[in-house]
Order: structure tokens, then sequence, then C-alpha cells
């Protein structure tokens, strides 16, 4: 039980990575707000959690708007208290180059995958700090470290993810409140269900050196590390998690 009695938020907790988050959060005895765009998702989640014994509410919300934010921490403080743990997760991955894709696209990507972190962030932190303070995690992407071909708003997103990552870690440190980033590489979730079987494989073969898929529960694993006490001296990180890809240029 590595988060007993922790409140933990996970913005899009209804599917993938952040499902399997709010999983495990739920197993390591924390009380979970599983906040998604699409409730019903969310829902989902929420009553395989409490199918088990666990405690979770479920929350309508899309990260990118302001107002949604502020309604998801207010609902997840009045029913569970104050969020020990944010895990800023919701994410989309379009693909196209800046020739390819619209303002409105452009706009779209980089407010779930970017903004949202600093609207959840800027709710959030007075309230831990008040608390005593909290860890706050987010799902970067190793093509926020390279970039790939054909992502251009998502590379860019994920990056400020990196950055941004950086300076609340650094800017929070004296109020003891923890930000570090997990950086997957190819995670078998939805987000990837478009890519047929075969490119996926031969991706695999070219650029991750394990052999195997990551899966969305790699990556819970390594959120409840970070999420629990056992990394109380570990802020401002970024956790590459690629079956060794970043290892090398060329696999
Ligand atoms: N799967 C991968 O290969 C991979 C690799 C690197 C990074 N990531 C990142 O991991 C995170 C989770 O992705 P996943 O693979 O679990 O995908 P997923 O599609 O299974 O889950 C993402 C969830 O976010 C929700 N969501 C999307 N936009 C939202 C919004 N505006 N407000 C609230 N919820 C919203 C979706 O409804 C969905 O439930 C994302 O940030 C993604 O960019 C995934």
């Amino acid at each position: 039980m590595r988060l007993r009695d922790k409140v933990a938020l996970v913005t899009g907790g209804g599917s993938g990575i952040g499902a399997a988050s709010c999983y495990a959060f739920a197993r390591e005895g924390a009380r979970v707000a599983v906040a998604n765009r699409t409730l019903a998702k969310a829902e989902a989640v929420v009553r395989a959690i409490k199918s088990e014994g666990g405690r979770a509410i479920s929350i309508g919300a899309d990260v990118s708007v302001g107002a949604d934010v502020q309604h998801m921490i207010d609902t997840t403080v009045a029913e569970l208290g104050v969020p020990d743990i944010v895990f800023n997760n919701a994410g989309i991955s379009p693909s196209g180059r800046v020739t390819d894709i619209s303002e409105a696209e452009w706009d779209e990507c980089i407010s779930i995958d970017l903004k949202s972190i600093f609207l959840t962030a800027r709710c959030a932190i007075p309230l831990m700090i008040e608390k005593g303070g909290g860890v706050i995690l987010n799902t970067a992407g190793t093509f926020g470290i390279r970039a790939a071909r054909n992502k251009a708003a998502y590379s860019a997103a994920k990056a400020g993810v990196i950055n941004l990552t950086r300076s609340i870690a650094l800017d929070y440190a004296r109020e003891d409140i923890r930000c570090n980033a997990i950086c997957p590489g190819f995670v078998d979730t939805p987000l990837n269900a478009n890519f047929p079987a075969t490119a996926r494989d031969a991706f695999l073969e070219q650029y991750q050196p394990l052999r195997g898929l990551i899966g969305a529960g790699d990556a819970a694993e390594m959120a409840v590390y970070l999420a629990s006490d056992a990394a109380n001296m570990i802020t401002g990180q970024i956790f590459v998690l690629d079956g060794g890809q970043q290892a090398g240029l060329y696999a």
C-alpha cells in the first residue's frame, strides 16, 4: 500500500495509461478521481475500482478548458479531499507537418497536451501548498526529446511538457511539491489503435531495442513509484520508458 490515504487525480483516466494508473493507484490505497473528457469512460473505470473494493469518483472534464479544470479540482476536493497527487496524463496525438495542419488543429493539440498542465497546476498547487506538499506527474513522450516526422504539433507540445515539468519542479520545490514526467515510447493503448499491426511491428523492429510491447501497466507502475514517498527526493526529472529507443540515435 504505497499510496495509503492519498488522494489522486488522474486526467485521461478513462483509457490507456490513465486508466491503468487509476487502477494501480487504487490498489496502492489511494482514493482516485478519474477525470476524462468522455465521462462514460471514467465511469467504467470507477465501477471497476469499486468492484475491487477501492474508492473512486468520475469527473467529466475537458482539460484544455479552464472552467472544466476548475470544476475538476473543486469536485475532487469536495468529494475526496485536496489531491496529494495530480497526474496530468490526458492527451491526443495528431499527425501532420506544419504545412498540413490548420491553426485550429495546432491550437487543439497544444491546448490539450500542454496548456492543460498549466491550467491544472495553477489550480492544484495553491491547495497542495496549504496541505503541506504534493506530487505532480505529467505524461510527456519520447517525441518531446527528439521530434518525429509528421508530428509537428505533438512533438512541440511534448517538448513543452518536459520543460514545464522542470519549471514547476524548480518553482515549488521549497513548498515540498515534486514534479516529474513520464516519457513513454510506443505504448500499446487505444491511442495507437489505428496503427496497423504490421506497421507497428516494423516500427518496433527498427526503433525499439528491447523486444515486446510496452503496456499501459508499465507506465502505471512508474507513476506509482514517482507518486509515492519512496521518490521523495526526486523532482524535475524525465523518466523514459521506451524499451531502449533513446539509448542511441540509431537502432
Ligand atoms: N500510447 C503511446 O504510445 C504514448 C506514447 C507517448 C506518450 N503518450 C501519452 O500518454 C498519454 C495517455 O495516452 P494513452 O496512450 O493512454 O492514450 P488513450 O487514448 O488510451 O487515453 C487518453 C485519454 O485522454 C482522454 N482525453 C483526450 N483529450 C482529452 C481532453 N481534452 N480532456 C480530458 N480527457 C481527454 C481520452 O478520452 C482518453 O481517455 C497522452 O498524453 C499521450 O500523448 C502515449
